[in-house]
């Protein structure tokens, strides 16, 4: 606890008995949980607005302008933002220069950045350039975009990385609206999380406005020679040229997605949902940036089979950007909401089945990251303790699995009308605010456990390791005939070449692959490659996981290690590239993962770079 907050505290709680005029004023507007992962001190200063006013300098890769806020205060004498690896120039308080004061560098956090001020003060702006060191940008030459003719720019906030862009109050919990200025060179688009052009201006210069208040990690920028195309009067999508039609076809669904959502759990609140495809080494899957979806390439099959990452992102338009985690320790709330939204989106769309081969996939995730863990056993605590770490460190597939399946359990506990109606509720009541997993459990025991009476091991879910034994069986039919199937290949009752003769989607070819015995030999191996020729298949996921069992079983054949380098040099998505990385090491083959890694490393984004970095002890 701050000084300051144990005053507050004593001050608070000494009101309860009486409190004196001055005490009155002295106490904080408002409350907001500790959040280890910034220096702001929200409680005395918060920024409610910001007009960012920038131009994007692609020479010099930089960003420069000036960041004015819009603040309220109690009795403060300064207020406090965090920046990490950015150039202060000058910074005023109600257009008069003030001095400022840059704390210690701290590895993670970056620095403080404090500025007084006085009671009556209304704006701090700062004017600042970003460096070569700034992990959220990432500038992309030609040569790493689809149309191999311009440059490309794109930002990635979530964790906390939207203070290496922006000076800011960096903490998931202090929402603030924003109006950007932003001037890119005249041949490209810009378009951010907030009101979109859908096309180009004569002169570079954009403005936009998000008029809800969103978290700072929500904060995205992407700069490119963009198009859009409109898929319904509220939904539509941005890709370079040679993209659009092949991504308007896999994402057709999109209006039919968000109807869905409605109808589950209350209006869309944010307008318009598009969503920007982007160059390869974007390295996430998905970013749910509000009104702009950010995605990765690598989910354009062209068979729509991988557009369950696109419910998913809708789906924090309500757990996440509508109902946002306090801390990133209580990530959970975000990403294990999603994942039950998320299914229950494909659910309405695809059917039972389908949404239960994905939650099966999940599942099964879900058992490998807790033996991935077994000597860690708090990581796999829904509620994590992220104090000292990088949150992103501690972002894996618990959070999401885990958190699933608590949501799916309590579902098949109370039943699903109590839990949707429980839901809706929920998001509608805490809409545009900020969750704590205490404040949730508090509200889950008031408003559905004890309501309906039911008993629920809340407390084992949340703050225990591994998988209560109240957990839901998932069960998926097309997947136990996948699971048949494997049976009968190894035994020897079914050969490769009927087994790919097999009418599988997707999802049960996955299954398939993630499954195969550790202990085949590796002519069967080969002759299932040349059977399936897994080694050439152009769906991401399949190759991804195809890749690792490769490197699982030491398979050379078919030109697979070519793929296998072709794929780690062009796509920068973390959880793929890092899953093969992983299997290198694993298998006794770090040179070979480093001797890749050295050469693709620079086209990676720094969050797939700090990861994989790790990984392999890399140090450049
Ligand atoms: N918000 C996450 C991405 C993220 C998580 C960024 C943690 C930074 C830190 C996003 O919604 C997500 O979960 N993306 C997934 C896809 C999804 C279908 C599971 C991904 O990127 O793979
Ligand atoms: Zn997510």
């Amino acid at each position: 606890m701050t000084i300051f907050k144990k005053a507050a505290f004593v001050l608070l709680t000494v009101c309860v008995v009486s409190c004196s005029p001055t005490e009155k004023e002295m106490k904080p507007t408002n409350s907001y949980a500790n959040d280890t992962h910034s220096y702001a001190k929200p409680n005395e200063a918060v920024a409610k607005h910001l007009l960012l006013d920038v131009e994007v300098d692609f020479e010099k890769e930089i960003i420069k302008g000036t960041a004015t806020y819009t603040i309220e205060s109690t009795n403060a004498s300064e207020i406090v933002f965090d920046a990490k690896n950015l150039k202060i120039h000058q910074t005023l308080v109600d257009g008069k220069e003030v001095s400022f004061t840059l704390g210690a560098d701290n590895p993670i956090l970056g620095q403080s950045l404090t500025i007084p001020i006085t009671k009556a003060a209304k704006t701090v702006a700062i004017r600042y350039e970003t460096t070569d060191k700034t992990e959220a940008l990432q500038f992309l030459n030609p040569q790493q975009t689809a149309d191999k003719e311009h440059p490309f720019l794109l930002t990635q906030g979530q964790a906390i990385l939207t203070r290496t862009w922006i000076p800011i109050q960096d903490s998931p919990q202090l929402r603030l609206t924003y109006v950007a200025n932003v001037k890119v060179p005249k041949e490209l688009m810009a378009i951010m999380s907030a009101e979109n052009p859908k096309e180009k201006s004569d002169n570079g210069k954009y403005v936009f406005n998000m008029k809800q208040p969103i978290s700072p990690y929500l904060i995205a920028l992407a700069v490119g020679d963009l198009v859009y195309k409109e898929i319904s009067p509220r939904t539509g999508v941005y890709a370079e040229k040679s993209m659009i039609d092949k991504v308007h076809y896999e994402f057709a669904d999109m209006e039919k997605m968000v109807n869905a959502a409605e109808n589950l759990y209350g209006k869309y609140a944010w307008d318009q949902f598009d969503v920007v495809v982007l160059p390869p080494s974007f390295p996430f899957g998905g970013m749910e940036n509000p009104r702009l979806t950010f995605a990765t390439p690598t989910v354009i099959a062209g068979d729509r089979s991988l557009t369950s990452l696109i419910a998913h992102e809708l789906a924090h338009s309500w757990s996440g950007n509508l109902v946002t985690n306090a801390t990133w320790n209580d990530f959970w709330l975000n990403e294990g909401f999603t994942v039950y939204f998320e299914m229950r989106i494909m659910e309405a769309l695809y059917g039972k089945e389908y949404a239960n081969m994905l939650a099966s996939i999940g599942r099964q995730d879900l058992a490998e990251e807790i033996e991935n863990f077994h000597d860690q056993p708090e990581a796999t605590h829904l509620k994590l303790n992220l104090e000292g770490e990088n949150p992103d460190d501690g972002m894996n597939s618990i959070a999401y699995d885990k958190g699933y399946l608590f949501l799916r359990t309590l579902e098949e506990t109370v039943g699903r009308d109590k839990m949707d109606s429980f839901l809706k509720e929920y998001f509608n009541k805490h809409a545009f605010s900020t969750m704590t997993t205490e404040k949730f459990i508090t509200y889950l025991n008031a408003e559905l456990l004890e309501k309906n009476k039911v008993q629920f091991n809340v407390n084992d879910w949340v703050y225990k390791a591994g998988i209560p034994s109240n957990a839901a069986k998932i069960v998926s039919d097309k997947f136990q005939k996948v699971e048949e199937a494997i049976t009968n290949w190894k035994e020897g009752s079914l050969n490769a070449t009927d087994l790919c003769k097999k009418d599988w989607n997707i999802q049960q070819k996955i299954h398939f692959i993630r499954n195969i015995p550790k202990e085949i030999s590796i002519e069967k191996f080969t002759a299932l490659d040349n059977a399936c020729q897994f080694s050439s298949a152009t769906n991401s996921y399949i190759a991804m996981v195809w890749f690792e069992q490769a490197i699982n079983h030491d398979y050379h054949a078919n030109n697979v290690d070519m793929q296998i380098e072709n794929f780690l040099m062009t796509v920068g998505r973390r959880w793929y590239v890092s899953t093969l990385y992983k299997a290198f090491k694993r298998n006794d083959q770090l040179e070979e993962a480093i001797r890749i890694y050295t050469k693709a490393r620079p086209n990676y984004h720094s969050v797939t770079v700090n990861t994989i970095d790790d990984m392999l002890g890399y140090s450049n």
